[in-house]
């Protein structure tokens, strides 16, 4: 053993345990044998102190707010790359030379049109269901479709459900969109874009034709890279959960998005426009951060705080950017949120409060301003980050099935409920 930490228990009885090093990062005490010598659990609620796997994808720096993705500065992906050559880096480590470009793209391409028999899902739903209650129900689905690619242990099935899930989801997402409104479903266009077709699926009609804004499709291409991938996060360790019992890959990104809707983790870009909304005016500022500041209230300020990031979360500096580019696209430079969540922003950067808690803004407090701008409605900003983060969860998926070490999901328990008693007949209780 090279390194090792010592745990010395109430008995004096010490036991070693070997201390793992990673590329980057703190180190890690490999506790696996820790039951069997000492036949105790470590009580850890939430994973605030525990690695549940290895990872070769992402690598977060929360104190110095930096995210790299299979090594590469997300600023740097962010402004040399665009989503499909991300979702290539992610899902094989490198980023593609033109030729390994050309053919990834067009493999995704080809596999953008749905079976058309999933369409009548849609019609199952009522009109005014929630676009994330679709997606989980339709997502989960295509393992009903897509038999021929479900062998979770062999390799190219793997790869054909990752083409299938990257290609298909924009197909979906914007088709949830449509039913919810009312308007026919749109059509991939494959001469188009990843992210212009979606744009175009979104927000065509079959009564005009469709003007793609160049400076527009390039600030989503930016939300779909910025949210491709984010390590261990609640979401992707419920598909890693849900994989390490060999469910198959539709199933498990159908469980990711059921976590992903949750407002403290994806639904928080739509619960932090709604606070905007009700916040409504500057001169509200104050008496909105007395209400978040106390305990009893239960409000928080949305899309401010992180499990991981102790500063500003680089991904909300280049939403912010975005932020500018499309506002100024749209000639709305004056965009009343806009100018709110920047004055907010500024209050909670000098309160107290927040400093002394390391609250920071995270990339949910101004993507919900880029996508209402872009004309995205609120109750689909969840949708667009589950279509975003099915390339992470995909390339985290396909890493944790073909890791040697991986064992089914199985965390143990402190348990405090009743011991061991006999039950009465009825007329005893
Ligand atoms: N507003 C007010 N107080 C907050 C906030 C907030 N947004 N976030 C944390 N706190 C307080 C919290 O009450 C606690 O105070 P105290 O120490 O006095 O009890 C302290 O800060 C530490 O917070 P915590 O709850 O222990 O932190 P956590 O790591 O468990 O939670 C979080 C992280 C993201 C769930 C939380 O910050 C939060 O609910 N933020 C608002 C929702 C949000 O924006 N979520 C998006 C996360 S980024 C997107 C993604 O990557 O998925």
């Amino acid at each position: 053993m090279d390194k090792k930490a010592t745990l010395t228990l109430a008995d004096g009885k010490s036991l070693d345990f070997p201390v793992l090093t990673g590329t980057i990062g703190p180190e890690v005490i490999d506790i696996r044998t820790l039951y069997g010598k000492s036949g105790m659990f470590t009580y850890d609620p939430g994973f605030l102190s525990t690695a549940s796997c290895n990872s070769s994808i992402t690598y977060i720096d929360g104190d110095a707010g930096v995210l790299l993705y299979r090594g590469y500065p997300i600023e740097q992906l962010a402004k040399h790359c665009d989503f499909l050559e991300t979702c290539y880096l992610l899902l094989n480590g490198e980023l593609p030379n033109a030729s390994q470009k050309g053919e990834f793209v067009s493999t995704v391409t080809r596999h953008t049109m749905v079976h058309d028999q999933l369409t009548r899902f849609f019609t199952g739903f009522r009109r005014d269901a929630h676009p994330m209650a679709v997606l989980v129900g339709v997502v989960g689905a295509l393992s009903a479709f897509y038999h021929d690619s479900l062998d979770i242990n062999n390799p190219e099935h793997r790869k054909i459900s990752a083409f299938r899930l990257i290609a298909k989801l924009p197909t979906i997402v914007a088709m949830a969109y449509k039913y919810n409104t009312g308007q026919p479903f749109v059509y991939p266009r494959n001469d188009l874009s990843y992210s212009a077709n979606f744009m175009r699926m979104m927000f065509a009609v079959p009564a005009e034709e469709y003007k793609v804004n160049d400076v527009l499709v390039r600030a989503l291409d930016r939300i779909l890279i910025l949210h491709a991938d984010h390590e261990q996060n609640a979401s992707t360790s419920t598909v890693r959960l849900s994989g390490s019992s060999g469910a198959n890959p539709f199933a498990c990104i159908a469980a990711g998005i059921a976590c992903l809707w949750g407002p403290a983790h994806g639904g928080a870009n739509e619960a932090a426009l709604n606070m905007l909304e009700e916040i409504g005016d500057a001169s509200k500022i104050p008496e909105f951060i007395k209400q978040v500041k106390d305990k009893n209230s239960g409000a928080k300020l949305m899309g401010f705080g992180h499990r991981v990031y102790k500063n500003y979360d680089p991904r909300a500096k280049l939403m912010r950017e975005t932020c500018y580019e499309v506002l100024n696209e749209l000639g709305l430079e004056n965009d009343r949120l806009f100018k709110l969540a920047m004055a907010l922003e500024k209050v909670a950067l000098e309160d107290d409060y927040f400093v002394s808690r390391k609250l920071y803004p995270n990339v949910d407090f101004y993507s919900g301003i880029v996508q209402r701008a872009l004309g995205i409605p609120v109750s689909m900003f969840t949708c667009i980050f589950s279509l975003a983060r099915t390339v992470g969860w995909i390339a985290q998926w396909n890493e944790m099935i073909s890791d040697p070490e991986q064992k089914i999901g199985r965390p143990r328990q402190l348990y405090k409920g009743a011991a061991r008693r006999e039950v009465q007949p009825i007329d005893k209780r």
